[in-house]
């Protein structure tokens, strides 16, 4: 996985054979823009694995790891949205990466909003994965701090067993174990500090919907059919909120959709890339 300075993750560049791509390429012959992904919780950038080949399409494709994630160094653990706002500043910087389409799935999009909030003019483009853009309510938050408890006293696996069963869809639990495993390995090798920090971040996150109105980039929603975390109504909530917004809802997928069903993901962010960005 590349480095740069504290900062780890995963990185997909467009090959000379990516000649299916039908507009030209970007200026000098490199990419036509990049992609950053920011992965959910209690997960790592490894879920993005399945969108790297979207580097085929002509984009730089680059999914950070977390502060404290997959056993990635950090002196402290992020503690807010903000403070994984912050990191994902660092990092484009240090890539000298001006502007870019920037996206995540679930808490990926919380940061996403967050890094808006504070630095929207890096933003080309904008890709909102099963996420929502209310705060969480109270109860949502009382069950936060008893998860947060069970992290402390008894390690990821307290978040890993609690999160497991809302991840997926049926279909998907029935006919596709490996990916059910995946996200079992990904979450039990995050570290019980990284995972007590990224709950933290998620309870006191901020209301982003009055956030939406100010998007004026393109964007693209995408959300599992049976998503049970975040429901397609709340993808349907931010596609109202945000003008031109597009909204596609992946058949036969739950909350990960884009590990549930990477072909049709991937159609859907291919297509956006291509036709609105
Ligand atoms: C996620 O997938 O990142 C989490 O489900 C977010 C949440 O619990 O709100």
């Amino acid at each position: 996985m590349p480095t740069l300075g504290r900062f780890h993750y995963l990185e997909a560049l467009p090959s000379e054979a990516s000649s299916s791509v039908r507009r030209p390429r970007g200026a000098g012959g490199g990419p036509l823009g990049t992609l950053v992904l920011i992965h959910g919780f209690p997960l790592t950038a490894r879920m993005w694995e399945g969108q790297l080949r979207l580097a085929s399409q002509g984009w730089r494709v680059i999914a950070p790891q977390l502060r404290g994630f997959d056993g990635t160094p950090a002196a402290s653990p992020a503690a807010s949205v903000d403070d994984f706002a912050g990191d994902l500043v660092d990092l484009l910087d240090g890539l000298h990466i001006d502007q870019a389409v920037i996206g995540g799935l679930s808490m990926g999009g919380y940061i996403t909003f967050a890094l808006f909030r504070h630095a929207a003019r890096y933003f080309r483009g904008m890709v909102l994965a099963d996420t929502r853009a209310p705060a969480d309510p109270p109860q949502a938050v009382e069950g936060r701090q008893r998860m947060l408890q069970a992290v402390r006293e008894r390690g990821v696996a307290a978040a890993a067993d609690e999160m497991l069963p809302k991840l997926v869809c049926d279909a998907t639990r029935a006919n596709q174990p490996a990916v059910v495993d995946n996200l079992r390995t990904m979450m039990m090798g995050n570290s019980s500090e990284a995972v007590a920090g990224a709950i933290l971040a998620l309870m006191t996150r901020p209301d982003s919907t009055p956030v939406l109105a100010t998007i004026h980039c393109p964007t693209l929603i995408v959300v599992g059919e049976q998503d049970a975390i975040t429901p397609p109504s709340m993808s349907q909530d931010m596609q109202r909120g945000i003008a031109g917004a597009e909204l596609v809802v992946i058949p036969e997928a739950g909350h990960m959709s884009n590990l549930e069903q990477p072909a049709a993901f991937n159609a859907a962010l291919a297509h956006f890339l291509e036709r609105n960005v």
